[in-house]
């Protein structure tokens, strides 16, 4: 399936304005203080650093997590495991978690369970792309790059067993 047909479905430039959007929104909404920005492994990477570089402000902590939900398959499992823990203590801060894609809602709906054990003093959560059509389990976003219909995509950090990471639009990605 790597050789698969690719369709844009977003630009990279529309990409980039959304994402600076998101950016003034998350700079207004926490004016102090340092900002905990967890970035979901591996799909998030692209997405967070851009983020990241578009927020004025200068108190911005990059952290990683890993969760693995899908393995080689193209839908969820629903069996969410913890393949990297964060390295830091988030009690008492403001944590963002970024993520690239909400589908079913079983990693985030188990990860801010999990964080939230920790007691930070906020606990949000900002997705580049959501399918809410496809959600098994509730989650509340507060920050949505683009409501996405349900169709495979690909690139901006989204894979497909590994392949098309590095496409600089998200694609959509069929047989
Ligand atoms: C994707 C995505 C989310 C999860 C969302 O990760 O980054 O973590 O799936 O799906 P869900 O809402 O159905 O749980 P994936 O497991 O593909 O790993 P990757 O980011 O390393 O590609």
């Amino acid at each position: 399936m790597s050789a698969g047909a690719l369709r844009v479905l977003i630009p990279s430039e529309q990409i980039q304005q959304r994402v600076r959007a998101l950016g003034e929104q998350i700079d207004a909404d926490y004016p102090e203080g340092p900002v905990y920005m967890i970035s979901i492994l591996k799909g998030s990477f692209i997405f967070l650093a851009d983020l990241a570089r578009v927020l004025k402000r200068h108190s911005v902590r990059i952290e990683f997590m890993g969760i693995s939900s899908y393995g080689q398959e193209k839908t969820s499992s629903g069996q969410v495991k913890v393949t990297r823990d964060l390295d830091t203590n988030i009690e008492g801060h403001d944590v963002l978690i970024v993520e690239d894609i909400i589908d079913s809602g079983f990693t985030l709906n188990y990860l801010t369970r999990l964080l939230a054990q920790r007691k930070p003093k906020s606990l949000e959560i900002v997705t580049l792309l959501d399918k809410p059509e496809r959600r098994v389990q509730p989650v509340h976003v507060k920050y949505t790059g683009f409501q996405i219909p349900d169709e495979f995509v690909v690139g901006y950090g989204l894979d497909y067993a590994e392949d098309y990471r590095n496409l600089k639009d998200i694609c959509v990605l069929s047989e």
